[in-house]
């Protein structure tokens, strides 16, 4: 089928390329001349598994790339809207570049269209779309608006689009389903899978995967509401991470004892310094702006907010305590992206304690496998970046980690050892036994944890080191 793609995000690209691997036709059209001419170059702008892949596979054959989005439009059945929506200043999202893209793809109409929404937007954005559609003119025969929400992780997102846990679409007409549900065959009824060149399986997926056929406004809520759970999840974990340290518990079995109880799962339970990323502080608080403007008053999502900045504020207190002052003090961080596998740092809860030890006086040398380029820009020279942990670790009064990169959880402790100026450990995502630090010389901090010292015993354990 030919469709387009509007909007060359992390959404965007990962969508129109993995809809060409599906064996659609795919024009991903972008109003950034810029990021149009790299693409067609050959560049991949974000760091993704399996996306350099799959671009290779059909740059120029299957997936092209364009500035015209009218002339996509002319030529597609189904064109997917995955643009923009950032929080305006009191937190609802911002539709203005939904809605310029709707008007301008009102004037590409030729013929029956559906038109479907990818990016995360609030409950009645299809029928605004709809509505401001019928106001070019546009007879209500010629087309249909759907929700397709996404729920790609970045960094696996490509597996996530083609392993999917099910495929939700919102659509309010029988033939807009059939387009959709032809679309995604190759996932539903499992063909994409026998294929030799299939992108391989991810443990814990299941194949083929459900189809789930909603009202449109339902598919909007359920996008909304999955990530507000998510984070809801996260925050209610980190919570009783502090409910642990107040009790000398220990989070990691707590997890381990809540998580197996098939009805709450072990996932989306790590503690650490709070959640960020481009979608859950933005979705959390559209969430709430848009059940406020409906006359529901969701106070829950408040205080999933408010754990969520009270985390960092934890974390802080926790490097003072281990340093007492700040000022002047040397620290290596590892981890700027706002989680492991990305380069992203929008909204990163590691970028922002970077910048508040700065404040506080602290010098940083930091290193992230992903994400110095885009913290660079942002950072400028007010930290040094390192080319390795190591590097980072050189002459530090401690070492923080604040990205749960899986290359940070391999250090090697001699070398470790030997970099730092004081054998501090300070990790905010849990990486680390605390046994196993203390047993090789160092001072760790955790969330959730007793800290451990070297010549010590936590006070989660009794004399001859076995837990209480
Ligand atoms: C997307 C969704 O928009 C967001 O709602 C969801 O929660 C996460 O995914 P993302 O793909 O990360 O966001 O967006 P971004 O990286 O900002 O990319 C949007 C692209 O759309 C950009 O390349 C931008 O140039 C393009 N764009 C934006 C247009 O082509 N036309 C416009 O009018 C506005
Ligand atoms: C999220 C959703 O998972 C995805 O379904 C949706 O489409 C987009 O938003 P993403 O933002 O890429 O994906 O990252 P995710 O893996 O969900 O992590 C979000 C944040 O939560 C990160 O900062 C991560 O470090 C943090 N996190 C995640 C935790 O602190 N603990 C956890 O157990 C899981």
């Amino acid at each position: 089928m030919q469709i387009a793609v509007v909007g060359s995000g992390y959404v965007g690209l990962v969508a129109g390329a993995c809809l060409a691997d599906l064996g659609h036709d795919v024009i991903v059209v972008d109003n950034d001349q810029g990021k149009l001419a790299a693409l067609r170059n050959g560049q991949v702008p974000i760091h993704e598994n399996f996306l350099p892949e799959l671009l290779n596979r059909h740059r120029g054959r299957r997936l092209t790339f364009s500035d015209d989005l009218q002339e996509a439009v002319r030529l597609s059945s189904v064109i997917f809207v995955a643009v923009g929506t950032p929080p305006t200043e009191s937190g609802e999202a911002d539709l203005s570049y939904v809605e310029s893209v709707a008007r301008e793809i009102a004037g590409g109409i030729n013929a029956y269209k559906v038109i479907v929404e990818k990016s995360t937007v609030p409950v009645y954005t299809s029928e605004w779309v709809r509505k401001i559609i019928l106001r070019h003119g546009t007879d209500p025969e010629l087309f249909d608006v759907a929700s397709n929400p996404e729920f790609l992780r970045e960094g696996t997102a490509v597996t996530d689009f083609l392993f999917p846990d099910r495929i939700v679409i919102g659509c309010d007409t029988e033939r807009s389903a059939n387009l959709l549900r032809e679309i995604y065959a190759p996932l539903t009824a499992g063909s994409y899978y026998q294929r030799a060149d299939a992108i391989p399986q991810p443990d814990r997926t299941s194949i083929p995967a459900p189809i789930i056929v909603t009202s449109a406004k339902s598919a909007e809520l359920i996008k909304h509401a999955s990530n507000a759970f998510l984070a809801m999840k996260i925050s209610f974990i980190n919570a009783v991470a502090s409910v642990c340290e107040a009790v000398g518990a220990n989070i990691n079995q707590v997890v381990h004892g809540v998580g197996t109880d098939s009805r709450i799962g072990p996932r989306f339970l790590n503690p650490g310094i709070g959640y960020g990323g481009s979608c859950f502080p933005k979705d959390v608080m559209a969430f709430r702006a848009v059940a406020r403007e409906c006359g529901y008053d969701f106070r829950l999502l408040d205080e999933v907010m408010h754990i969520n900045e009270d985390q960092r504020q934890r974390f802080l207190r926790k490097v003072r305590s281990a340093l007492w002052t700040l000022r002047g003090k040397n620290l290596g961080v590892l981890g700027l992206a706002f989680k492991g596998g990305t380069d992203d740092i929008r909204e990163s809860p590691a970028l922002f304690l970077v910048q508040a030890l700065l404040q506080e006086g602290s010098k940083v040398s930091a290193y992230d496998p992903a994400a110095m380029d885009r913290s660079r820009e942002v950072l400028g020279s007010a930290i040094k970046f390192a080319d390795s942990p190591y590097a980072a670790a050189h002459g530090a009064d401690a070492l923080l980690i604040l990205t749960e990169w899986e290359e940070f959880a391999n250090l090697d402790f001699s070398r470790l050892r030997s970099e730092l100026k004081y054998p501090i450990v300070i990790d905010g995502r849990n990486l680390y036994e605390p046994e196993v630090m203390a047993a090789q010389g160092f001072t760790y901090y955790s969330v959730g944890r007793a800290t451990c010292h070297p010549d010590g015993v936590p006070a989660a354990m009794s004399k001859n080191g076995k837990k209480a």
